[in-house]
């Protein structure tokens, strides 16, 4: 999405029951592998149920950029024809890689032990996210990084032809360093290895897999991972079939537990351990849930969730160990905690301040501008729920998960609920208002 894109204010009005039997879009996570995986492979790589979200979008055309061959027929199915590890092209041009952290994040990694120099950029939101997560270990390999002030976009990557294996420790739960790490590891010669703490979602250790590399992944003694690979590695091309996205899956499944008459299917959900600390938590929660349909496809969990409103959601603590299978999902839980009975306090949020928002602050202030009585103690954000009463405009800074989140709140609030923004969802979720209205949901314009 251009920053310079009219704002579209839009709100939400109290919906009563929700009703019917969705499919929300691919799993953003996955779809974004796929494009760069298949890019790397030797072959053609099919993927179906790709997420066709503006983030993924820009994946597909760095790929391009990169020298991969992208196509898609008018049936959805995508064709990536890969280059082989180590065959990248240097870019004639920026790339621009929008609103995605794990676009730019994942992407660093792969050009950084390719010889070539590669410019990125991104929309507003994603100049102002620290890429130094990323520049540190890949400086390890021997690459080396121009960026501006403390680590932000836009950003040089100047590759090497003579990388050097990295061991690294995650100093913080993070996928999108993970991977950057590993899939510079794919052009290494010798073994480049990860050391997490606390397991963070593993769809490229995954993936890796069906493209046929050998990836090793130990248990550590205080449950963290290590992760290693030893490179150069070829890649096969693979087929990939993606499923819907549990992060996405969790805007109508909050929706539908707030409001008592709701009952709603939501299909084909990514059920990866590693993703579903929401659906854990709302059962917590007291909320009626039940995964059916449940089935293994292209090395993923996937089932169906079947959801009622009837239970009224009880306040709890949740877990800092549960913050990486949920990560995304905070902004929607403050949501599902403002409905609950008593507190709900998250615990260990201090990713959240790294997001497309600053999302701990971007929560607060909105729960603030709709009467919900919240406060942040250190990394820990502690919400009472009981009467929404609502009426407020919330800013979304260009954050589509605060936009859909508050979105949900007035759903179910005494007085609508307004975001500045719509724009922005469509980075993650575009079929997300047409869905929602599918259910019942009360959508309509707002004044600015
Ligand atoms: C992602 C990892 C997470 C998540 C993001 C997607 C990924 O980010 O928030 O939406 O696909 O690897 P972090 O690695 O910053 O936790």
């Amino acid at each position: 999405m251009s920053s310079s894109q009219t704002k579209r204010p839009l709100q939400s009005l109290n919906s009563r029951a929700l009703k019917g039997d969705i499919r929300v879009p691919g799993d953003k996570s996955i779809s974004h592998r796929s494009l760069m995986f298949g890019g790397l492979a030797i072959g053609e790589t099919k993927i179906t149920g790709l997420l066709e979200g503006e983030d993924v979008l820009a994946t597909a055309e760095a790929m391009r950029k990169l020298g991969a061959t992208v196509n898609r027929d008018n049936d959805g199915t995508w064709h990536v024809t890969g280059v082989g590890v180590g065959a990248l092209r240097e870019p004639d041009s920026v790339i621009d890689m929008g609103n995605a952290g794990t676009g730019i994040r994942l992407m660093a990694g792969i050009v950084a032990t390719h010889p070539i120099t590669t410019f990125f950029t991104g929309d507003a939101s994603l100049c102002k996210r620290p890429m130094g997560r990323v520049a540190d270990p890949l400086a390890e390999f021997g690459a080396q990084f121009i960026t501006r002030e403390r680590g932000r976009p836009p950003m040089a990557v100047i590759g090497t032809d003579e990388a050097k294996p990295v061991t690294y420790t995650l100093p913080m739960a993070s996928a999108q360093v993970k991977s950057a790490v590993l899939l510079a590891g794919l052009n290494t010669a010798g073994t480049t290895t990860v050391i997490e703490p606390k397991p963070s979602r593993d769809h490229t250790e995954r993936m890796l897999r069906h493209f046929g590399v050998d990836v090793d992944v130990s248990i550590n003694d205080d449950g963290g991972r290590t992760v290693s690979l030893t490179g150069p590695v070829e890649m096969k091309a693979a087929d990939i079939v993606v499923p819907t996205d549990p992060s996405s899956a969790a805007f109508p499944l909050v929706a539908a537990l707030i409001n008592p008459e709701s009952q709603v299917t939501i299909r084909d959900v990514c059920l990866n351990p590693l993703r579903t600390g929401l659906i854990t938590t709302l059962i917590e929660m007291g909320g009626d849930i039940t995964i059916t349909n449940e089935r293994e496809e292209a090395g993923e969990t996937i089932g169906d969730l079947v959801v009622s409103g009837k239970n009224r959601l009880t306040g709890i603590v949740v877990p800092a160990e549960r913050a990486p299978s949920m990560i995304d999902e905070y902004p929607v839980l403050a949501v599902a905690a403002a409905y609950a009975q008593g507190e709900t306090r998250m615990c260990g949020l201090e990713e959240l301040r790294v997001k497309e928002s600053d999302r701990l602050a971007a929560v607060a202030a909105g729960l603030a501008a709709n009467g919900i009585i919240h406060r942040i103690e250190g990394d820990d954000l502690i919400v009472t729920g009981g009467d929404v009463p609502g009426g407020g405009m919330v800013e979304t800074h260009l954050d589509h998960r605060i936009a859909m989140s508050f979105l949900v709140l007035g759903l179910g609030a005494n007085d609508p609920v307004a975001v500045d923004d719509a724009n922005p969802i469509a980075t993650s979720f575009p079929s997300f208002e047409a869905l929602m209205r599918e259910l019942g949901a009360n959508l309509a314009p707002a004044g600015s």
